[in-house]
């Protein structure tokens, strides 16, 4: 391991920055974990939590003071850019080192869906920071089935999508915080990189539905809906526009099969093979009984 003594890790209470903590205190590392609420602080040895938000930037700085190192990732908001960017100037300004930024596949200025071209913008502000950087883009999480559709699979037995049979390669955020860790332990290797994270093995809801079933001894079954069906469903819900858009266009990129691909980063990087849909399914089963 390299000679991290200090790390400020933003988006610590969200899916990707809980489990980073994890390894960062299982290493002794000393890390500073940001929430805009303490309340959702979970104490671990080695990690100092601090609110701040990233829409404040004068609330940045003691937050980043000491760091050698910074973890970048927040949920998309209105202000997603001016934000993250504020956590980059920050840095800048307390003479960081290296930045692990949680980007999306196909960011770009050409991107379809609106929040990859805005982790686009930020990739080019990072990049030229002068700060060294490690750019992880990670296919869609699996943990993200532990929020609404958690809820219809417990209440329905039933997951709705507008993925059609299209299949997406879902990636355990517990393997994108551990390439996370490696990056920051060992920014030598991972500077000025740029990896695309996919899971073993690209899946389709069916194939979703029939391992929560098998982790949960009850039948789910995957209900397809049409674009259409899909928008009005994440009206009701009362979600962004810009959300509703990113959904729809990425549903479609995996409709269309051109989300059906893997790679071995993550085989590489961790020197084991990503965890598998089965794994995740029979970790996190009590969230869907
Ligand atoms: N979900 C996916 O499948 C997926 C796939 C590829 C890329 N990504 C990218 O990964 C990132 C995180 O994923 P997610 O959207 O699913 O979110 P998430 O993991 O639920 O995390 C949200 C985190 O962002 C923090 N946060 C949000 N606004 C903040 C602010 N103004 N100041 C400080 N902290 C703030 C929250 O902290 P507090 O609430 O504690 O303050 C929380 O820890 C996003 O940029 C997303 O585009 C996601």
């Amino acid at each position: 391991m390299g000679t991290l003594k200090k790390v400020t890790v933003f988006g610590a209470t969200g899916k990707v920055g809980k489990e980073l903590l994890k390894f960062l205190s299982g290493a002794g590392i000393h890390t500073i974990a940001v929430t805009r609420d303490k309340n959702k602080a979970k104490e671990m040895p080695f990690v100092e939590w601090m609110e701040a938000d990233m829409s404040a930037r004068e609330s940045l700085n003691k937050t980043i003071e000491n760091s050698s190192a910074v973890f970048l990732a927040s949920s998309p908001s209105d202000n997603f850019v001016r934000d993250q960017n504020n956590v980059i100037e920050t840095a800048k300004k307390c003479d960081v080192a290296h930045i692990v930024k949680i980007s999306s596949p196909g960011a770009s200025k050409n991107s379809p869906a609106a929040v990859p071209k805005l982790h686009w913008e930020i990739e080019e502000l990072l990049k030229a920071s002068g700060i060294q950087w490690t750019i992880l883009q990670p296919n869609s999480f699996m943990q993200n089935w532990l929020g609404e559709f958690s809820k219809t699979i417990q209440t329905e037995r039933k997951i709705y999508d507008a993925a059609g049979d299209g299949k997406k390669p879902y990636i355990d955020t517990r393997n994108i915080a551990e390439v996370a860790f490696k990056a920051l332990t060992e920014p030598e290797k991972h500077s000025n990189k740029i990896y695309l994270l996919t899971g073993g093995e690209a899946l389709n809801y069916g194939q979703v539905a029939t391992a929560i079933s098998k982790a949960i001894g009850e039948k789910v079954t995957y209900i397809s809906l049409t674009p259409d069906e899909a928008k009005l469903r994440m009206e009701q819900k009362g979600m962004p526009q810009w959300a509703i858009q990113t959904f729809l266009a990425i549903a479609e990129g995996q409709r269309s099969g051109k989300a059906d691909y893997v790679n071995d980063i993550v085989q590489e990087i961790l020197n084991k093979p990503p965890l598998t849909i089965d794994d995740f399914a029979r970790d996190y089963a009590g969230y869907f009984k």
